[in-house]
């Protein structure tokens, strides 16, 4: 069914998180090889692949209509004499194989440990038969991908996710992934270094390395002995070039006394931690079976300061989970109090088919579960707002990242994720400066760049 004489178009959507963008580079990388250019437009894709995402409800909805709209799209193409292949990878696809197969449309199924068979599974295809892929296979994935080419690195900016962990063996009550992306597996330190450098090469300047539980990392070093999240990053720090590390997401159990004494005094790690806490009261982090308590979580948030004064704080909550008392959300609210938070991703609680807290008595009514939200965004929020606030007339070492909406505009990054614009040259992409912020916007901050500064890169540049 695939016209090998033309150049064909895959269109890939992500949903979900940071994991999947990165998978949905990766597939790109790989069918790129195989003679696919990536497209924006799904109408004109030969390839339309969904990467999914099955952590909440709502997210397994949209995956459901996006296959309905995509479907019309294959009509309207084959009115045409046009066919087009949909493919449907990530964790619903993982979750939900069989079910989603039976969609009208859907050609291919590939779970998330297997999409390095894409080009494989593709050439297979053939019209109204149904290929589903979806078992853990035993060959890595990551040897098996395409590495990425010089010009897509380029096109997908100076800052880039890299996997370094994937799947997760906590078994939280009302988390599905556990089962959507296998049990805990980290890649060597050599494999990333390589992917690292090679980031580097084409101009990345910052990586965030990414996992389910990243803090839990254990992949092998040069000795094949496992080693630890921390030296993973002092060996990444040492690639020419990268100016910025990162890590998400963590758990608290896993924050270990190497990671936390890394913030001190590893410069090219951002003074940033995202520490999901879901809850602040600790009978609801019992039911949760998140294994620590209110007492422990504080205990390490104070760690971290201490080591590091300026660190920023963000967390992920759950509201709403079953049995949750007004006293158990009052805690969650005093424990936002309590640390001060820049930023945090809230969400009332889903119960997910095959999760245990799904058969808990005590199912909170939605109308509560939706107002328990709204007064914890308002919290967070304010946190949020008095954290930009703060910036107001200080000077901060920014990433220049890409050019911004008006002309002679840059957009950067400050260490704690801010966006900032500024007017600068463009050859100063990819460089840290120090810019002096003087207006906060909604989500965005304003700056100056102090012309001496941007004079003296500018020669370094040799521009
Ligand atoms: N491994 C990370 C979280 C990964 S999932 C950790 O342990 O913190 C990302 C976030 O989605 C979770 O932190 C949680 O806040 C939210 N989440 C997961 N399952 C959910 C559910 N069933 N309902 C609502 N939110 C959920
Ligand atoms: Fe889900 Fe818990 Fe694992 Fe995080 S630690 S991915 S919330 S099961
Ligand atoms: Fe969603 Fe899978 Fe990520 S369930 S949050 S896409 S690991």
């Amino acid at each position: 069914m695939n016209n090998q004489s033309r150049p064909r178009k895959v269109h890939i959507k992500s949903f979900g998180c940071q994991m999947n963008v990165y998978d949905s580079h990766r597939m790109a990388d790989t069918l790129a090889p195989a003679g696919y250019a990536e497209t924006a437009h799904a109408a004109e894709a030969d390839l339309v692949i969904l990467n999914t995402c099955h952590i909440r409800e709502k997210a397994v909805d949209k995956v459901y209509s996006e296959i309905g709209r995509i479907r019309e799209m294959k009509e309207a193409a084959a009115a045409q004499g046009r066919d087009m292949l949909i493919a449907v990878a990530g964790c619903v696809a993982q979750a939900e194989g069989k079910e989603i197969a039976r969609r009208p449309g859907v050609d291919l199924v590939v779970g998330s440990q297997n999409y390095h068979r894409l080009p494989e599974l593709i050439a297979r295809a053939r019209p109204g038969e149904k290929i589903v892929d979806t078992e853990f296979p035993v060959d890595d994935k990551f040897d098996a991908l395409a590495a990425p080419a010089a010009e897509a690195i380029r096109s997908r900016g100076i800052s880039a996710f890299v996997t370094v962990q994937e799947g997760c063996d906590k078994f939280c009550t009302f988390c599905v992934v556990p089962y959507t992306r296998g049990v805990e597996v980290s890649r060597p330190v050599e494999k990333i270094a390589a992917e690292v450098t090679r980031l580097a090469q084409a101009g990345v300047r910052e990586v965030t390395l990414i996992g389910q539980n990243v803090n839990a990392y254990h992949g092998a070093d040069r000795d094949g002995l496992p080693t630890t999240l921390d030296k993973l990053m002092r060996r990444l720090a040492r690639v020419p070039g990268i100016l910025r590390l990162r890590y998400t997401t963590n758990h608290p159990r896993d924050m270990n006394d190497e990671l936390i004494a890394a913030h001190g005094d590893l410069d090219a790690l951002m003074p940033c931690v995202h520490l999901p806490v879901q809850s602040g009261s600790d009978r609801m982090l019992a039911a949760m079976n998140r294994k620590h308590s209110r007492a422990e979580y504080l205990e390490i948030i104070a760690r971290l300061r201490a080591t590091r004064a300026d660190l920023a704080l963000s967390s992920d909550f759950i509201v709403g989970f079953p049995g949750e008392t007004d006293n158990d959300f009052r805690d969650t609210l005093s424990l936002v109090e309590e640390v001060g938070y820049a930023g945090a991703y809230t969400f009332a609680y889903s119960p997910r088919p095959g999760t245990p807290a799904a058969e808990l008595d005590g199912q909170i009514p939605e109308p509560l579960k939706i107002a328990r939200l709204h007064e914890l965004q308002a919290l967070i929020a304010r946190q949020q707002r008095d954290f930009n606030a703060a910036f107001l007339g200080r000077t901060v070492d920014v990433l220049l990242e890409k050019p911004g909406k008006f002309p002679g505009q840059l957009v950067g990054r400050t260490p704690y994720l801010q966006a900032v614009q500024v007017m600068a040259p463009r050859a100063l992409i990819g460089s840290v400066l120090p810019v002096t912020i003087n207006q906060i916007g909604t989500n965005t901050l304003f700056g100056e760049l102090p012309e001496r500064a941007g004079a003296r890169v500018l020669a370094a540049a040799g521009a």
